[in-house]
């Protein structure tokens, strides 16, 4: 047996207990769940979106996206859930059908990070249900309120349909970093779905790893955003804006590297400048606010880190990266920072979750494509360009596992398939066929022959 603490095991096997049940539940009857947890957040959109908004500090308006992001995950599985497909594929042998089956998975494991409380569980929560899996939630810290919230909807949605005893369909966990390691190392839990940043995926991966466990992981991102003398300027600054402070510049997808043509640097870094300085700052549950405070003090400690690093190694903060106070309230806010630099310096291989975004002149868009692709995160990259050959060059060679034309690296929609590449990990969630990770494909050879020839040719006595 394993060491577990009882909680955490009873938890567990609850979780088991209903899959077992859940599994054998028609997937369109599973859908018909989704739907009516969908109804739900939309009466409770608002009410979920200031939980987010007190939890963490995005900005009300970003709080409502997120909890939309779900409402679309819902509406997404309910049609998923009679389009759980396998293919057929034709016997070489006679009178033998072959096919693969679709199976669900298990119990699975999702830890999520402060930074989406509730979107990227709604991701992994939304498929894993209309696959017929139930769902073991490890939520951050410092959103674990937010984590009950979606437990109540559920278990609201639950009795609205008559079918109070679906609601352990979703457990949520303990929100310690013990219940994350001891989910990963435990065989019950079939695929554990991890987000947060690569130091604490590459554990995820060693210890599920070992027991041979699955593992969907959407890391850390580098994203980056390469602006051509081609593009209509005013809309790569926006792009670019949004990308970098949205969020306060703490989302896996936010901008952190611009490759700018050197005809226009000087143009783009003015105008970026002139955008920042017109942003409003402040307490995020008001209205017009776009960037809230940075989640804690070590945020504000590594954006220092990596400020006095620019400067260390020969880049210029040309704006922002000072600490902004202000009266009755003592979170830590800040100036977004933009910081140039004449080439990809160091520090640029690193991910800072804040808002600090590094610009860079090229004058080859291969040049552009190389410091983009330099890094070991691979999750978003865009370029801004009205060039046709250059866009299609951007689209093949970018090694990022999504990449925009004309649109910022960040605030993907749930319909795609989302993740990255190299150090993010690899994994797809949300969209296209991101379901399969969470079910176990069987390939199935049928015999109506009523004779036993065997493949290949092969005879046997
Ligand atoms: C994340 O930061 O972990 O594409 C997810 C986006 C959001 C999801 C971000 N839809 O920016």
């Amino acid at each position: 047996m394993y060491k577990y603490d009882d909680a955490y095991n009873q938890q567990i096997e609850q979780s088991q207990s209903m899959f077992r049940v859940w599994k054998n539940i028609p997937a369109p009857v599973r859908g018909e769940m989704i739907r009516e947890f969908g109804n739900v957040l939309r009466e409770q959109k608002e009410s979920i979106a200031q939980a987010i908004t007190h939890s963490m500090y995005k900005t009300i308006r970003e709080s409502r996206g997120e909890v939309q992001e779900v409402i679309d995950m819902c509406d997404f599985a309910v049609g998923l859930s009679r389009q759980l497909y396998g293919l057929t594929m034709p016997s070489e042998r006679p009178d033998h059908r072959l096919q693969e089956l679709w199976l669900p998975l298990g119990v699975v494991g999702v830890i999520t990070a402060f930074n989406f409380p509730c979107a990227v569980w709604g991701w992994n929560f939304c498929l894993a249900a209309i696959c017929g899996d139930t769902v073991v939630w490890k939520p951050s810290d410092k959103s674990k309120g937010v984590a009950e919230l979606m437990q109540s909807s559920w278990a609201e949605a639950c009795d609205r349909q008559g079918k109070v005893h679906f609601v352990d369909v979703s457990v949520v966990l303990d929100d310690s970093v013990h219940t994350g390691i001891a989910m990963c190392e435990d065989p019950r839990v079939s695929l554990v779905s991890a987000t947060g940043s690569v130091r604490m995926g590459k554990e995820v991966a060693k210890s599920v790893g070992a027991r041979l466990g699955k593992t969907l992981l959407e890391l850390g991102g580098n994203n980056s955003a390469i602006v051509s003398e081609k593009a209509d300027l005013d809309l790569a600054v926006k792009g670019c804006v949004f990308g970098a402070v949205g969020t306060t510049g703490q989302r896996c997808t936010s901008l952190r590297r611009a490759f700018v043509h050197k005809s226009i640097y000087k143009a783009f870094v003015a105008k970026m400048i002139v955008a920042y300085k017109t942003i409003k700052i402040g307490d995020p549950v008001d209205e017009n606010v776009l960037i809230g405070p940075l989640i804690d003090e070590g945020a504000y400690y590594t954006m220092n880190f990596s400020i006095d690093r620019i400067r260390a190694e020969g880049g210029k903060i040309v704006y922002g990266g000072t600490r902004l106070n202000i009266e009755g309230d003592d979170r830590v806010y800040v100036t977004p920072c933009i910081a140039t630099a004449r080439e990809h310096l160091t520090v640029m291989g690193e991910e800072t979750f804040a808002p600090i975004l590094y610009v860079v002149p090229y004058d080859d868009l291969s040049v552009a494509l190389e410091m983009a692709n330099s890094v070991r995160q691979g999750l978003s990259s865009c370029i801004f360009t009205d060039s046709m050959m250059e866009a299609e060059l951007f689209l093949r060679e970018s090694y990022t596992g999504l990449v925009n034309i004309n649109a910022g690296t960040s605030g993907a929609e749930i319909g795609g398939a989302f993740g990255g590449e190299k150090d993010t990990g690899g994994g797809r969630e949300s969209g296209s066929d991101a379901w399969k990770n969470y079910m176990r494909r069987a390939t199935s050879t049928v015999n109506f022959s009523g004779m036993l020839p065997l493949a290949q040719g092969i005879t046997f006595v």
